[in-house]
């Protein structure tokens, strides 16, 4: 059952099973082996995120001294991104309510003392889809709140298997994961968690 959680925020809890996570995991380690995870940097000043990423899907979300931006390639392997596996383009078509398919899953990996500070997903060009957000492993502590900085925020957990979409008047909310609870999923052979976020970025072409 979907929970409202505010105007353009839905939290689909469980909305993959014990089965469906365990085979989606093998799926997403089969893309880390082809497109292995990186570590990012801040643009400007190069210093290292707390989480390690790596993307499938035609474009890949990636970050350095040269800035945020969407690329076809790995930046380290020059590779390009591996598929999005088909379990993810369905959970997209059952959730994100929009005709077109994602073209860039980012994958984070969080050790359990990565963070991520309150920020807009606003890289894309377009804006018309929202932002869908799968979590696997360890629940994470996930804060949204409005479009302008410094406003109220609500806090939810994210446990495994739980989807979140942001989209319409959320689509450009500040957003961000303040705590890890180590431990409290057996999912992953380590503690941590992986999120995906799957996107449209390019506006459609009439
Ligand atoms: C993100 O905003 O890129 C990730 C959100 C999350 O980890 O749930
Ligand atoms: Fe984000």
């Amino acid at each position: 059952m979907p929970l409202a959680v505010a105007p353009g925020v839905t939290h689909w809890p469980g909305y993959f099973d014990a089965g469906e996570q365990a085979a989606l995991v093998a799926e997403l380690r089969e893309v880390a082996r082809q497109a292995p995870f990186f570590t990012p940097r801040m643009p400007k000043t190069g210093k290292p995120f707390s989480v390690r990423m790596t993307n499938c899907g035609v474009l890949g979300w990636v970050s350095d001294e040269g800035g945020y931006r969407y690329q076809p390639n790995h930046p380290e392997t020059g590779e390009p991104w591996p598929a999005m596996p088909s379990r993810l383009l369905q959970a997209w078509e059952e959730l994100a309510g929009y005709p077109l398919p994602p073209q860039a899953c980012l994958i984070n990996f969080y050790e359990p003392t990565a963070k991520m500070g309150l920020h807009q997903d606003r890289d894309e060009e377009d804006f018309a889809a929202p932002v869908l957000s799968l979590s696997l492993g360890d629940t994470a502590l996930f804060r949204i709140g409005g479009t302008v900085r410094g406003g109220k925020t609500v806090s939810l957990k994210l446990a495994s298997g739980d989807a979140l979409a942001f989209g319409g008047a959320a689509r450009l909310a500040y957003h961000g994961i303040d705590r890890i609870l180590a431990g409290s999923s057996s999912l992953l052979p380590q503690a941590g968690r992986i999120n995906l976020t799957l996107r449209r970025v390019t506006k459609p072409r009439v």
